[in-house]
């Protein structure tokens, strides 16, 4: 049997399509990287009218991929056409930060593009959409889009922190002296900014065939407080710096995993980062996204890891994370408003 030929396509949107992490990630997404290798997809393209001749351009080169699983390719300005009956939708559209900016900086503008983007998944999209939010403020993009797509369930809403966890994955694999698919189950706690708590307490490291706790392995607790939060906290600026650009192949290999991991779900025993519609757990605060560890089943159905033992270094940065959240929920309800 021909799987390939067998499948119906989903319908997977991209927004953004003309900029940087999407030259990366679409041509992920059509070779199959996220969705399988036996699932066709129909790509739809969303950006902005300006930007539609690059779009063309874009759109000519998938097609010369000549890739077998994908069908049809979509490129709008329209995003009641772009998120048709979509199944997924990657929210990677917005401007980004330059160097010297903080990410609230852009809030007032971006928040808007989500709080539009939100009414037209409400009204055209699946109900079962995924949608994952990359556009800075990330966090809270996610929640203005949510709120103003109430017909589709809290739950789907999602905002990409696993770019961080892969930066503090990699990092600890350098520092012990492993690949880095020797470390598992690092947290990303909060938001996707400087104040993010990217915690390796729970996490383990397999290292000549025996796994230990990243702790034993690192032996050196002021590296685990100090240095490695504050380079993980920092890193998407020390990129922009470095590239006078944010960063773009990490961030498209980060949708990849966090898409293909809700797709497929997480492999026993592991669970990977994601910013999610806060249910109270560990004590945030209801209704924010928050990145909390979770792990999903195969049914794209993700649950928030329950019991981990919060000690008080690690509460403390939980706190003002959140309380960032809370103060950028504010001013994005507000920009919303006008
Ligand atoms: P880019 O400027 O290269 O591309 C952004 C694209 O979005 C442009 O083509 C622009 O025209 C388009 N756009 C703007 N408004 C839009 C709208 N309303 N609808 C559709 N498209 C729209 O930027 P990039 O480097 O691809 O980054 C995109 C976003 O991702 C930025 O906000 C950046 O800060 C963010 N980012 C997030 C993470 C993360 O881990 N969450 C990582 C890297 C970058
Ligand atoms: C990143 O983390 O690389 C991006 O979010 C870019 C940024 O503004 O930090």
């Amino acid at each position: 049997v021909n799987l390939i030929v067998s499948k119906e396509p989903i319908r997977v949107c991209v927004t953004g399509a003309a900029g940087q992490i999407a030259y990366s990630l679409l041509y992920s997404v059509a070779k199959g990287d996220v969705f399988g290798k036996d699932q066709p997809v129909n790509l739809l393209m969303l950006d902005i009218a300006p930007m539609m001749g690059v779009l063309e351009g874009v759109k000519m080169e998938l097609q010369d991929c000549a890739l077998p699983l994908l069908r049809e390719v979509v490129a709008t300005d329209d995003p009641e056409v772009g998120f048709k009956d979509c199944d997924v939708a990657m929210l990677v559209g917005a401007m980004p930060r330059r160097e010297g900016m903080e990410r609230k900086d852009l809030l007032a503008a971006n928040v808007k593009i989500f709080k539009v983007q939100g009414q037209a998944l409400d009204k055209v999209a699946k109900k079962t959409v995924k949608v994952v939010v990359v556009g800075n403020p990330a966090n809270t993009n996610a929640c203005i889009c949510a709120k103003y797509a109430q017909s589709i369930p809290r739950e789907n809403f999602s905002a990409l922190t696993r770019l961080d966890q892969n930066r503090a994955q990699a990092m600890v694999a350098e520092k012990v002296g492993v690949p880095a698919d020797a470390v598992k189950n690092c947290i990303i706690w909060g938001n996707h900014s400087s104040t993010q708590f990217p915690d390796v307490q729970h996490a383990t490291v397999e290292k000549n065939n025996q796994k230990m706790s990243v702790i034993e392995a690192v032996k050196d607790d002021n590296w685990v407080k100090n240095d490695f939060v504050k380079t993980v906290q920092t890193r998407g600026a020390a990129v922009i710096k470095a590239r006078k650009l944010s960063s773009a192949m990490s961030a498209a290999k980060a949708i990849v995993d966090h898409v293909r991991d809700w797709w497929f779900g997480t492999p026993e025993g592991t669970w990977v980062s994601m910013a999610v519609m806060s249910d109270g757990s560990y004590e945030t605060p209801e209704g924010l996204i928050y990145s909390f560890p979770v792990t999903i089943d195969s049914s794209h159905k993700y649950t928030i890891v329950q019991g981990l033992t919060i000690n008080d270094f690690a509460k403390e940065k939980m706190d003002i994370t959140a309380k960032e959240l809370q103060e950028e929920k504010a001013m994005a309800m507000e920009a919303c408003q006008d």
